[in-house]
């Protein structure tokens, strides 16, 4: 994950080889007008932290040099550098999620978000978001699902780490924000009544402790920037982890997974090195009896916000990623 913001007024997807190649596209999901509402939830539920800039900016270096350092029990070990990083990392990835969700993976999540997914097993319009509390991928699914004029969807943000209170101000910020409701809902701006169209909840879990955890309530899961954290915490545990995902999840049951591209999410197996999303479709997608197929690939994009015209006080990051999109057979 890295990269430069560059000028340009617009974010582009450019694709590298693959077999399914993504689309370059230009759709409200990825549109400019689409990402400065979303900054603009995240600035005004934050704007406390946003109002001393220079404690801010201090606590997101000391952040960065863990991260650097690849010291990521030091980087998430106080409520400020939890916060620090999510003021400073989840609203860039947010606005990439919300197109790979969006666009990438159309039209299959936005079907499953509106229930129309054929296979009766799918429907249950559940979200299991592993790695999920630093609030990226909640915000995404939050603002396709109002897009999308969905309903009745639940995200369940599932972490080791204790995102509880950085969570709930974004919780509180969307629930009570009108952003990306039809005009007729967003007339009674300041809330009375939360709105409910999207419940989202957080649990602080080890998920390579999760023996005893059911997947087969969940319609999609998301393991983003996180599936090379499990390997690095244990190899045997992370395939361990997904053999178990693999035999309690559903038929039909969806599974999104993206990693950085390239030699950083190489994983040393005895002597031979692999690539991560090779060790992932040999776990998920070989043998006598596969449990899932691939429905869309790419093992190097670019997400790109080239956006001087974007509006928000902390550095946005384009993003170089891997992509895997299973359905579980
Ligand atoms: C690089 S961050 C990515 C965060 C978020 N998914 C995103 O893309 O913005 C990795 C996340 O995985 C979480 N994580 C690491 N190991 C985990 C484990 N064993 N169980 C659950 N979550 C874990 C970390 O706490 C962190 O929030």
């Amino acid at each position: 994950m890295a990269g430069s913001s560059t000028t340009a007024p617009a974010r582009r997807l450019a694709d590298r080889k693959t077999k399914t190649p993504a689309s370059i596209t230009t759709s409200p999901f990825s549109d400019p007008a689409t990402q400065q509402r979303l900054l603009d939830l995240v600035h005004s539920a934050f704007s406390a932290a946003f109002a001393h800039p220079d404690t801010l900016a201090a606590t997101v270096q000391q952040v960065k040099r863990h991260l650097y350092d690849r010291d990521y029990l030091s980087a998430f070990s106080s409520p400020d550098y939890l916060l620090a990083y999510f003021l400073r990392w989840s609203p860039a990835r947010a606005l990439a999620y919300l197109s790979v969700v969006g666009d990438l993976c159309a039209p299959t999540v936005p079907d499953f978000l509106l229930g129309r997914r054929r296979s009766a097993k799918s429907r249950s319009k559940r979200v299991l978001c592993i790695g999920g509390g630093a609030g990226g991928e909640v915000l995404a699914f939050t603002c396709l699902v109002r897009m999308l004029r969905a309903s009745d969807v639940h995200v369940l943000a599932l972490d080791i780490a204790d995102w509880n209170g950085v969570f709930s101000r974004l919780r509180d910020g969307i629930s009570t924000s009108s952003a990306f409701l039809p005009s007729s809902s967003s007339k009674s701006t300041e809330l009375d009544t939360p709105f409910t169209d999207v419940k989202l909840e957080f649990t602080q879990l080890d998920v390579l402790d999760s023996s005893a955890l059911d997947f087969s309530t969940f319609g999609l899961l998301t393991m983003l920037f996180t599936t090379n954290e499990l390997f690095a915490q244990s190899k045997p545990r992370a395939i361990a982890f997904l053999r178990h995902l693999s035999a309690t999840c559903l038929p039909g049951t969806l599974l999104l997974v993206l990693e950085s591209a390239g030699s950083y999410s190489n994983i040393t197996v005895g002597t031979k090195i692999f690539p991560l999303h090779y060790l992932l479709d040999h776990t998920l997608t070989s043998g006598d009896t596969p449990s899932w197929r691939i429905l869309k690939q790419d093992d190097a994009a670019w997400f790109r916000l080239e956006s001087s015209g974007l509006r928000y006080p902390l550095q946005l990051e384009n993003m170089r990623f891997f992509l895997r999109f299973y359905e579980h057979l």
